[in-house]
């Protein structure tokens, strides 16, 4: 058994889960698209910015709590859609859900689960969560999903818009990587196409060439906002803008700065670097949350400095999920919200807006 208590970062949690994991799970967890410079660069943009901390400020008591698209939540890190969560524990989805209610944060479960949609709500029925979709050429299925969420009382739907076609990962494609046996899309049994087995590469790679929409239009975001009413639609995956005012005017509620944690396009914007051109373009219209490379509690608070209502998380939770079941996901969100706290104290934030004050780029003179 793993000591959680004895690892004290995120990058140490995924050494644990590494031992632990079989290697094209591991490869498949980690991995990002082609030559991963966008993986990389998701994490090392934040050498750009820097906190020009506020003496002279009482931090006695820092306040992380806050809402997001009006769900309360004690920390504003909160857990990203991934899929396959089996392949890190048995109780995969389930896990992570108690562990993300526990730590006070909002779990977004993945279209792609190892556990049924209503199976991850009944693991943690009181707690905030919302369903990420991914809009099917088969628009029926689509919209019979969304409804399942709806019902099963996911709070919002995050519409996934920047996966058209699915990256390629190359250890994926060199592993031949398929879900292992006894292991399914839980909630895509229907949608299986016969021959998905079969073939090279990525199973997943499959999968999304045969069943998801790479014609995804802003038309397909309205008809999803029409269905899902009054349940709001949040949109991820944006990096510029233009797109998030467009997203806006066509029904979004809020508008989620990703790049898919570097597994899709490579050379992508980094999504600390987007984040400001996007709130600006949003200019208060909706909440802003970002993802992608944050692995501590300061890149954190840079990331709520820049504009981001919140901040989501997805390999570290998987690292913990891998290292320890439940209470290793509970570690990697408390690991975090622990370094974001003292960060917050230090930087003399004593609350998330206050970080506004101190984030700056790197040189900048406040
Ligand atoms: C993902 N991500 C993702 N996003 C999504 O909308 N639907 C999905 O099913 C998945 N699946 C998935 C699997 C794995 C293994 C990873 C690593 C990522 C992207 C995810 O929601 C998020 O955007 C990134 O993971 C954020 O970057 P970090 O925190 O992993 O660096
Ligand atoms: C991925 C898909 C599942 O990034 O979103 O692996």
């Amino acid at each position: 058994m793993t000591d959680l208590a004895a690892l004290l970062t995120v990058d140490e949690l995924e050494a644990a889960a590494r031992e632990r994991l079989a290697p094209a799970a591991y490869d498949y967890y980690r991995s990002g698209a082609d030559l991963e410079h966008t993986l990389r660069r998701n994490r090392d943009a934040y050498e750009g910015y820097a906190i020009a901390h506020r003496a002279f400020v009482d931090v006695s008591s820092p306040r992380l709590s806050t809402t997001v698209l009006g769900s309360a939540v004690a920390t504003p890190i909160l857990v990203a859609p991934t899929a396959y969560h089996r392949l890190a524990c048995e109780d995969g989805e389930r896990a992570t859900a108690r562990a993300a209610a526990r730590a006070g944060s909002l779990y977004v479960a993945s279209t792609l689960a190892t556990t049924r949609l209503e199976d991850v709500a009944d693991a943690a029925p009181g707690a905030p969560r919302w369903f990420q979709l991914y809009v099917h050429k088969d628009r029926d299925f689509t919209a019979r999903l969304a409804a399942r969420a709806c019902a099963a009382g996911y709070g919002a739907v995050v519409l996934t818009c920047d996966t058209p076609v699915l990256g390629r990962r190359l250890a994926d494609v060199k592993n031949r990587f398929a879900l292992p046996p006894g292991l399914t899309m839980a909630n895509l049994v229907e949608a299986l196409p016969p021959d998905l087995a079969s073939g090279d590469g990525s199973e997943l790679a499959r999968y999304v060439a045969s069943r998801l929409e790479p014609a995804l239009t802003l038309a397909d975001l309205r008809w999803i906002v029409d269905a899902v009413a009054p349940i709001p639609v949040v949109v991820k995956g944006v990096v510029r803008g233009d797109d998030a005012a467009r997203a806006l005017d066509h029904g979004a509620r809020a508008i989620w700065v990703s790049n898919h944690g570097g597994r899709q396009l490579d050379y992508g914007l980094p999504t600390v670097d987007a984040l400001s051109d996007v709130v600006a373009a949003v200019g208060g219209r909706a909440e802003v949350y970002v993802d992608g490379g944050v692995r501590s509690g300061a890149q954190a608070l840079v990331a709520l400095g820049l504009g981001a209502r919140a901040v989501f998380v997805g390999r570290p939770v998987l690292w913990g999920l891998a290292a320890g079941g439940e209470e290793g996901a509970l570690r990697a969100l408390g690991l975090l919200t622990e370094e974001l706290t003292r960060a917050m104290q230090v930087a003399g934030c004593p609350t998330l807006e206050a970080a506004r004050e101190v984030v700056c780029k790197r040189g900048c003179a406040r």
